[in-house]
């Protein structure tokens, strides 16, 4: 069986109060017990992130790494500082940074492969724009942002991701996909899996993203292919986050 994973996505958001603040409170909530919580942090917080979490439920992880190992690249982080820190997780691919930032699907394979390198578990982000959508190309884009990925890896290494499918048009907007209409991107990508092996697509972990929140995370976890979330927003309330890693249970 898959253990559901929680992420929580800051983005550039938080504090080094909000760090220590998740820290107490997790660590005297009661969580259920076949559930995984990870906190991807901003740069500068990981350090407090992975003091303030040890022995506690709260796994570290990062929103984005350098491409490369070491060098001359002022303002970059490489994934070898990430596992330094203790980060266990990596985000690759959010819309965000594909948008924002320039990330073609060469640049997300390119994080992933530096990912793996140093031991970190990529969460690798899916999604497509309200004009995919209504244009009807929503698997095509996915399924080619996945295959962008997951035909340059070795089949040893492709288990070692997890996949977020998160719709562009959801995030942050307060429009959550409807709980078919993620399941039925998420079987896709699994049905898409199982071509390159059926026990990668079993075990793959499938979160869902876009708009999350406490009063609808228990309808979409409770679909057969979502199994768990990466919640913006609501992951900078303590409350709502806990409550969203309790139904998850
Ligand atoms: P949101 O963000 O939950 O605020 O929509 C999700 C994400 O971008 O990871």
């Amino acid at each position: 069986m898959r253990t559901p994973l929680i992420a929580g996505n800051w983005k550039m958001n938080g504090s080094l109060a909000l760090v220590e603040a998740f820290a107490e409170a997790f660590a005297e909530a009661r969580l259920p017990a076949d559930v995984e919580v990870a906190l991807m942090l901003p740069f500068p917080y990981l350090g407090a992130g992975g003091a303030a979490f040890r022995g506690g439920p709260l796994a570290l992880g990062a929103q984005t790494l350098s491409d490369q190992p070491s060098g001359a690249f002022t303002g970059e982080v490489s994934g070898a500082m990430l596992a330094d820190l203790g980060a266990r997780y990596v985000l690759v691919g959010h819309s965000e940074r594909r948008t924002l930032f320039g990330e073609d699907d060469a640049a997300v394979r390119a994080r992933v492969e530096a990912a793996l390198e140093h031991g970190l578990a990529p969460v690798l982000c899916l999604g497509e724009t309200l004009e995919e959508r209504e244009a009807e190309r929503t698997e095509a884009v996915v399924l080619g942002q996945l295959a962008a990925v997951f035909d340059a890896l070795p089949p040893e290494q492709r288990q070692r991701l997890a996949i977020a499918y998160e719709p562009v048009w959801a995030i942050g907007t307060g429009r959550t996909a409807s709980p078919e209409q993620a399941q039925a991107v998420h079987a896709a990508i699994r049905a898409r899996l199982a071509d390159y092996d059926a026990g990668l697509a079993e075990g793959m972990r499938l979160l869902y993203g876009g708009s999350m929140k406490a009063d609808n995370a228990a309808e979409l976890l409770a679909q057969s292919d979502i199994d768990g979330g990466l919640v913006g927003g609501a992951s900078l309330k303590v409350d709502d986050f806990l409550a969203i890693c309790q139904s998850a249970g």
